[in-house]
């Protein structure tokens, strides 16, 4: 395993020239340094017009032997995950890279076991435990397609969700653990799996001692089923483009978008970024505390750091319990040298007394990352200050389900910082900003605001949304001809730096959570009381960005508080409770255009607040409605 560091700012200058001049050459020496069965024909073929992007064409290999296998000799008693439960009182876990080489192996053959093999999809729909981590290597290990769905969906969000892949397997917990909650997890699974007939097994791993309703012949426990399981697996031999995982993001319609990642390209692309962000060492102890179930998981929790012979940890639990220390408390106690997380999570620990940050010794921190949402200046700064201490460089990093990696950020102390900027294109990354005409605008030395695409393929970008290539098409390729659009908009100084302003599109970032406000419509519509609704985001100190519904209820139907929050249920039921409108007015009509499309422009000013310029509303079919809505706005 060669390290992929680059050192210096020249250095990096340099790696980007040369991304530019030849990016083929300049990723097949990244991709020599991995572990192929096989090496590849074809670095690169694509056409965005198609779309089409495959990388490392004819290369053979096992994502987990380059996870797990080849650092046996070397690393093998490293620890690779540090496991940091719930509950203080509980022990931690530390695996070793050969534990965890043993553990997957074993899981592998459950997976077989049960009829699962190459190209199956199996939903994970798991707390933050070691063995999540275990069963999604697991799937890789033997070609299995992973759709891990985030333990706080519900049912109906799980279900919509294994159907749209048809997934033969389901492997879940029966209790997580969630602060001082319980959640019962086998229940939410047991409701979805009412309408879920493409599932045979469901692998049940226990969390707590609690009995657990378990149904004859579908429901196994893991434990079971570990006893009857060889212990070798060999690797199975994947093509560099055959599919790694599906994850699914929300998108502009209410149907959420499997994105699809292959083997070869992901593993290259989220190794190098994982390196050249963080700048690891060899003894560093690396803490990203997202949840597996979103990209940054996947991407930066577990395959980019366990390529890199990285250890890494993963947190059970919550930031507020038992108190607002608990990060702290953690980074304290593992010795923590690169801590990455998200602003929401930065402006709510930055709310509390400091106290909860002096009680601990931060002095082992050398990196602080961010993520998932645009850092304000404020929360920069808090973390800067207090949690650094002003010495650890802060990077943030720009990047996307889609893109599969990190895409624009500084390399950590490498490239000069600037306050709420992602920086500088990673090599091998070309961005570019695109006018309301739809013509790039050039990258000189003028600032300049624009809407981000991206003009060249990168190994880890995503291939298609499952089941759907139109679909992919349209979102991702159509707005500007050529180009990859990120849906992002995004301002540029005089020196390149990027700083992304926010979504420029129907999805909203709820604490660092990514909402399509189509699907959030369409759970409102489904109340028998609602005859239409429109939701939009709005400024929010903590979350970043909140939920503003507007509703419109039958004649004969009242207002009342009883309605609110019934509404906010059935959000909660068919999408999940990070979706849940933050305030909810009953409207007698929406702004809409002559074509009847609402104008969500004008709900997204009433609902910040921020009227003084409405724009032109003369087009409306109602214009009037905007003063009646602006008079019983919710400030
Ligand atoms: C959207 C993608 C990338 C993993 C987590 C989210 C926003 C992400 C930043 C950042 C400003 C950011 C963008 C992007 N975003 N990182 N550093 N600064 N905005 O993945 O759920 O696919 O969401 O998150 O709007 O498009 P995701």
């Amino acid at each position: 395993m060669e390290n992929l560091q680059l050192r210096s700012f020249a250095e990096y200058k340099k790696a980007y020239k040369k991304s530019l001049k030849d990016p083929e050459g300049f990723w097949e020496e990244i991709a020599n340094t991995f572990t192929w069965q096989q090496k590849w024909d074809k670095t690169l073929e694509w056409d965005f017009e198609k779309p089409e992007v495959k990388w490392f064409q004819g290369g053979k290999l096992n994502i987990t032997e380059n996870c797990l296998d080849r650092h046996l000799e070397k690393l093998g008693n490293k620890t690779a995950i540090i496991w940091e439960p719930n509950d203080p009182d509980e022990e931690s876990r530390y695996i070793s890279y050969r534990q965890l080489f043993v553990k997957v192996s074993r899981f592998a053959n459950v997976l077989k076991n049960n009829g699962i093999g190459k190209g199956d999809r199996v939903c994970l729909y798991m707390p933050m435990i070691p063995e999540l981590a275990i069963a999604m290597l697991a799937c890789a290990r033997i070609g299995a397609v992973h759709s891990i769905v985030f333990a706080g969906f519900s049912s109906s969000a799980i279900a919509r969700r294994i159907n749209d892949s048809e997934c033969k397997m389901l492997i879940t917990a029966n209790e997580v653990y969630r602060g001082a909650k319980k959640v019962n997890l086998k229940e939410i699974c047991d409701k979805a799996l009412e309408e879920t007939p493409s599932i045979e097994t469901v692998i049940v791993y226990r969390r707590t001692v609690e009995p657990t309703a378990m149904k004859d012949g579908r429901d196994k426990f893991w434990f079971d089923e570990l006893q009857k399981a060889e212990k070798d697996c060999p690797a199975e031999v994947m093509d560099a483009e055959d599919l790694l995982f599906i994850l699914y993001t929300s998108g502009s319609t209410g149907k959420p978008k499997g994105m699809v990642h292959t083997t070869g390209g992901y593993l290259v692309g989220t190794t190098y970024t994982f390196q050249n962000v963080f700048q690891l060492e060899k003894d560093d102890v690396y803490w990203c505390t997202a949840d597996i179930g979103w990209i940054t998981g996947h991407s930066y929790i577990i395959y980019g750091p366990l390529a890199s012979g990285a250890t890494t940890v993963m947190f059970e639990g919550i930031p507020s319990y038992p108190d607002y220390g608990r990060f702290w408390e953690i980074c304290e106690k593992l010795k923590v040298t690169h801590f990455y997380t998200a602003p929401t999570a930065i402006r709510s620990l930055a709310k509390q007394p400091l106290k909860f940050v002096e009680d601990h010794d931060l002095s082992s921190l050398k990196v602080l990352g961010s993520v998932g949402e645009p850092i304000n200046e404020e929360a920069w700064h808090w973390y800067n200050d207090n949690i650094g201490k002003g010495n650890c460089p802060v990077v943030d990093t720009w990047w996307q389900t889609e893109t599969g990696g990190i895409m624009i950020s500084p390399l950590a102390g490498i490239t000069p910082t600037r306050p709420t900027f992602a920086t500088l294109p990673l090599p091998g990354v070309q961005p570019v900003l695109m006018d309301e005409q739809g013509e790039e605008i050039p990258n000189t030395n003028e600032p300049a605001e624009g809407r981000l695409a991206i003009k060249f393929p990168w190994p880890s970008i995503a291939r298609t949304i499952y089941g759907d290539h139109e679909r992919y098409k349209e979102v991702y390729y159509s707005t500007f001809k050529n180009k990859y659009f990120t849906g992002d908009g995004a301002y540029r100084d005089a020196s390149g730096n990027y700083r992304i302003t926010g979504r420029v599109d129907d999805i909203v970032i709820v604490s660092g959570h990514n909402l399509g406000t189509a699907a959030i419509e369409n759970a409102i519509d489904e109340h028998e009381s609602v005859v239409e609704s429109a939701v939009v985001g709005y400024p929010h100190e903590v979350k970043g960005n909140a939920l503003y519904a507007y509703v419109i209820l039958y004649n004969d139907i009242e207002p009342s508080e009883e309605l609110i929050k019934e509404i906010k249920a059935i959000v909660s039921e068919t999408v999940g409770p990070i979706a849940k409108p933050e305030k909810i007015q009953f409207v007698s009509g929406l702004p809409k255009t002559r074509s009847g499309k609402i104008m969500r422009r004008i709900l997204r000013k009433i609902a910040s607040n921020d009227t003084a310029d409405l724009g032109d509303t003369s087009t409306l079919l109602n214009p009037e409605i905007v003063d009646e809505i602006m008079a019983e706005a919710k400030h």
